[in-house]
């Protein structure tokens, strides 16, 4: 989920988002000692809304080339989301840095000895992982009601061993006061993480692994594969670490290419195969607005300090955004669907059951939630300004994907629901054959193919780099179409799509 720019959200509706996030922490400093330790809370002083939650107990474990985070681990109850197989959650905690991250595992249904392990990631900023598991593609879904959940027969764990990990802090169940407001230093974060998760479970460190996420983790994935790859290459002098068996990073309508992408928000709003959901003068107005939007987003990958890229991300989103939101009456993250008011529930019925959900104390013991997270959002848009801040958004993360594909042969796999307005998929496909690499002139000249008769992929020769495009989907393409979004991802990891 990309949230609305939070620029011209009403300074209430951003305060009650900050109050709400400001958390409370003690750490047992005997766990910074003992790697194996067990967590009592004994001293702590729990949040008062929190006074009947029963903590699981922890068992910490440290890693030598990371002194300063441990993992917490504890095993979820798993009656409440696929009772058939082996889980694991806890927290990755930075200890100086007061940063304490949640995770929830899942192994794969089938082979969990053999089968891939795939890190999923949602994205905002600022929106937690949970949101893709019980709503697109975890073992199990929130159900119509929003008091429970029920089995999903394609979830992505059919074949894939599946870590569902809520990041940067404050986000979903993770928690903290330490400082985290772009995607690189929340890539570094993620890689202590595997490393540390690794640590603990060798046996799934010699697994393929992938990177899976959609939206705004069209910006942390293409971090995320660069600080993995730039990990592997230090591994054979640090001996210390474990080279992570990186294969391919998947990204479902991301924002990885702002320059190219925003180019399209017109196109998608004014002449998408839905049909027109803007009148001819406002698409007109946007067409006008864009070439000194695209400047701006030149002079930020030019030269990306915050006053440039904050500067376009404000221009930018203010001509080719707020029209949609203002005018069109449609859903953003799927233009088939009205949605007469964006607010914090974005457009999502089911997402106000989830948040509800997720804040049951019962559900959140049951899960491992720490007792510091006073209250779960979906979507945290004080971090998503922060970020915002900080100039995120509009910086070129694009630049990670050319190395990595050419020089660490990491495969890349970009997807779209092709209802999405907000990351749509002409403008991924258009930064698709923007991209100067390798095997540019062929995949430039490579033909889209029918595809399930749900969508049309187009594949470099060797299959290193793909692009599909899903037919009646919105921006969550799991949720839309579940049974063909199992079978691409598990085409994509086990060869075959
Ligand atoms: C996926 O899992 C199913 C059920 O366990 C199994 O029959 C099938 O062969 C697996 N597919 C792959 C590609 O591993
Ligand atoms: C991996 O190790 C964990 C604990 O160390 C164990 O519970 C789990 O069953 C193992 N899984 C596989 C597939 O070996
Ligand atoms: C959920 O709510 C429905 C409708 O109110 C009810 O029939 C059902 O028993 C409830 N389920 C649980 C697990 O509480
Ligand atoms: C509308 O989209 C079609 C198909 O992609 C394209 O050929 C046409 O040029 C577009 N029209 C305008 C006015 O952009």
């Amino acid at each position: 989920m990309l949230a609305r720019n939070t620029f011209s959200l009403p300074t209430k509706l951003f305060l009650s988002y900050v109050l709400a996030t400001v958390l409370t922490f003690q750490y047992c400093q005997a766990a910074t000692t003992s790697p194996f330790h067990i967590e009592t809370h004994g001293n702590s002083q729990p949040s008062s809304n929190n006074a009947e939650f029963s903590p699981k107990s922890f068992l910490s474990v440290s890693h030598p080339s990371f002194p300063s985070y441990l993992i917490r681990l504890t095993e979820p109850d798993i009656e409440l989301c696929d009772p058939n197989v082996k889980q694991f959650s806890g927290y990755l905690d930075s200890v100086d840095n007061d940063k304490h991250f949640f995770f929830w595992f899942f192994e794969s249904r089938n082979n969990p000895a053999k089968d891939p392990l795939v890190l999923w990631l949602n994205g905002g900023p600022g929106c937690s992982s949970l949101t893709g598991l019980f709503l697109e593609l975890g073992p199990c879904q929130l159900n119509d009601y929003g008091n429970g959940t029920i089995h999903n027969p394609y979830s992505w764990n059919n074949n894939a061993s599946i870590i569902f990990l809520d990041q940067p802090i404050n986000v979903g169940y993770s928690y903290g006061s330490g400082d985290i407001s772009d995607s690189e230093s929340a890539a570094q974060d993620v890689y202590a993480f595997l490393q540390l998760f690794f640590e603990r479970f060798p046996n799934y460190s010699d697994l393929d692994f992938h990177v899976a996420g959609e939206s705004y983790a069209g910006h942390y994935i293409p971090a995320i594969g660069t600080e993995v790859t730039k990990g592997n290459r230090a591994t054979s002098t640090e001996s210390s670490t474990v080279p992570i068996n990186l294969k391919s990073l998947m990204i479902g309508n991301g924002l990885t290419d702002p320059y190219v992408q925003y180019g399209y928000y017109k196109d998608m709003a004014c002449n998408s195969t839905y049909g027109a959901v803007l009148d001819p003068s406002t698409c007109n107005k946007m067409e006008r607005a864009y070439p000194e939007c695209q400047q701006r987003i030149e002079a930020c990958y030019e030269d990306p300090v915050p006053k440039k890229c904050v500067a376009a991300s404000s221009i930018c989103n203010n001509a080719l955004l707020e029209p949609f939101y203002e005018l069109s009456g449609k859903n953003p993250y799927d233009i088939r669907k009205e949605c007469a008011v964006i607010d914090e529930s974005l457009c999502d019925d089911k997402l106000g059951l989830l948040q509800d959900y997720l804040n049951r104390i019962d559900v959140k013991s049951a899960v491992g939630s720490s007792r510091y997270v006073n209250s779960y959002v979906n979507c945290n848009l004080q971090v998503n300004y922060m970020f915002q801040l900080t100039g995120d958004w509009m910086r070129p993360y694009v630049n990670h994907i050319p190395r990595l594909l050419d020089e660490d042969k990491v495969k890349i796999l970009i997807y779209a629901g092709d209802a999405d307005f907000i990351c749509n998929w002409i403008g991924n496909k258009a930064w698709t054959l923007e991209l100067e690499w390798s095997d540019r002139d062929a995949w430039r000249q490579a033909e889209d193919v029918e595809w399930n008769e749900v969508g049309e992929v187009r594949k470099s020769p060797d299959g290193r780099f793909a692009f599909l495009r899903v037919f009646n989907a919105g921006h969550m393409v799991p949720q839309d179409q579940p049974a063909h979004s199992l079978k691409f991802f598990n085409g994509w990891i086990h060869g075959g799509l």
